[in-house]
């Protein structure tokens, strides 16, 4: 028994944000069918790295589907379409603004085919005066308040590696999708589910709003810029939060050879210890966070004259004996391959049909009644026989379908 065990999905999703929320419904215990058009999620084909095998992009975003194919733009494929509506408990999709309105399925008509239906839409923008435009990840980044705060104060704006505008939206998505399904529960009805990029990196970026306000009452103190304008400044790799940090260097000194040092005030005593300044933990000049606080460049560097001596995982495990919160800097070659995330089921390998195992990241919601088998993504239209069939559609028709491309 898994905990959405009996929810159907109707995932209508494509590329990287709308799949990421229903591969976490699928991993929850939603069957959840994917239907794409009769040429597939573009991901299928896009980054490929190899020749006629759908890409990691799509089996690593798509495990525990299954797919079937229908052109929504036919007259008897928008038939099929609303007999599974009328099966589905969950409608979810991404596409650019009004897709499904021109498919001819307003929130309206979807209603009345089953007011039970959950109709969850991601898009770029909320219905502002963006709502009419396309958006991808960065472009999220961009107008949701991450690019302009990562990055160095004399550099420009730069991305972020996490996907904070598709799989962090997904994720906003699947919550919307979950307390929906709970309130029907009580009013037996469906309702419409919207979550916008640009809000969902917002919610993310909510402390450098806090900060922007803060800037109206002085400089932003934990901050290591010098000069503040009227906004809030690019940090480096400050967090600018309640607790100083910092990514210092280590031996010997390659791209990822850094850790990230957190001071907490309990933790400048065992610190100075450890780099070996143990004369610093009284001195008036450094004892307290209201000393130290002025001089955060100078006191990582009195850190990074130790850890530069040091590999990150020596460093890794000295400042944890002494309870010093610090993190490496994980490559993504040391992230795939590390034992602990195997034994997690963080990093699971998965057996395709075609491409033979992959490496996927499994899932992070763990659940003690709800155990998460990670399965591998399904090939284009694999589940058409069986899922049309359900429907009553004869073997006869299903190739006659096929023939006239409605799937
Ligand atoms: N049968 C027939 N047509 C289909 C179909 C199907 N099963 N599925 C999709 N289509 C059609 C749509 O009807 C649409 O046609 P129309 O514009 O003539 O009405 C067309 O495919 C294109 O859809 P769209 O989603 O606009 O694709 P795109 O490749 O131009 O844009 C995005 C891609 C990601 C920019 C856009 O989908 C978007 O902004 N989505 C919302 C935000 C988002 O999720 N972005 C991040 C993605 S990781």
């Amino acid at each position: 028994m898994k905990a959405l065990e009996g929810v159907r999905v109707l995932d209508m999703t494509h590329v990287q944000s709308g799949p990421s929320a229903t591969q976490l419904l699928a991993w929850l215990g939603a069957d959840v069918v994917k239907l794409e058009s009769i040429t597939g999620d573009i991901t299928r084909q896009q980054l490929r790295d190899l020749p006629g095998v759908d890409s990691l992009y799509f089996t690593m975003l798509n495990c525990n589907k299954r797919s079937i194919t229908l052109n929504m733009k036919s007259e008897r494929g928008k038939e099929i379409f609303t007999e599974l509506v009328k099966q589905s408990d969950v409608l979810v999709e991404n596409f650019g603004p009004g897709a499904v309105d021109r498919m001819g399925f307003t929130w309206e008509r979807l209603q009345e085919l089953n007011p039970r239906l959950i109709y969850a839409s991601i898009k770029g923008f909320g219905p502002g005066r963006y709502r009419a435009f396309k958006a991808y990840e960065v472009i999220a980044q961009a107008m949701g308040g991450s690019m302009t705060t990562t990055g160095f104060e004399d550099g420009p704006p730069l991305a972020t590696g996490a996907q904070i505008g598709d799989s962090g939206t997904g994720i906003h998505a699947v919550a919307g999708i979950l307390a929906a399904l709970y309130q029907r529960q009580t009013t037996d009805r469906g309702q419409r589910v919207q979550v916008a990029m640009q809000h969902a990196v917002l919610n993310l970026a909510r402390v450098k709003l806090r900060d922007q306000q803060r800037l109206a009452h002085g400089p932003l103190r934990e901050y290591p810029n010098k000069t503040f304008g009227d906004e809030v400044p690019r940090s480096g790799n400050a967090s600018g939060g309640g607790q100083p940090g910092w990514a210092v260097r280590c031996a010997p000194g390659g791209p990822n050879d850094y850790i990230y040092v957190i001071v907490q005030p309990v933790g400048w005593k065992p610190i100075s210890e450890i780099i070996g300044r143990a004369e610093l933990a009284d001195d008036p000049e450094w004892a307290t966070p209201e000393a130290r606080l002025p001089k955060l460049d100078k006191m990582f560097q009195l850190i990074e004259e130790w850890t530069i001596r040091h590999d990150k995982w020596t460093v890794l495990d000295k400042l944890n004996a002494a309870n010093v919160p610090c993190g490496p800097i994980l490559s993504t070659k040391e992230l795939i391959e590390d034992e602990s995330l195997r034994e997690e089921g963080m990093v699971v390998a998965v057996d395709h049909p075609e491409r033979g195992e992959f490496l996927t990241v499994g899932s992070p919601l763990q659940l003690s009644d709800s155990p998460v088998e990670v399965r591998t993504s399904p090939l284009l239209g694999e589940h058409n026989q069986e899922i049309y069939g359900e429907l009553g559609v004869s073997a006869d028709e299903l190739a006659e379908l096929k023939t006239n491309g409605v799937i």
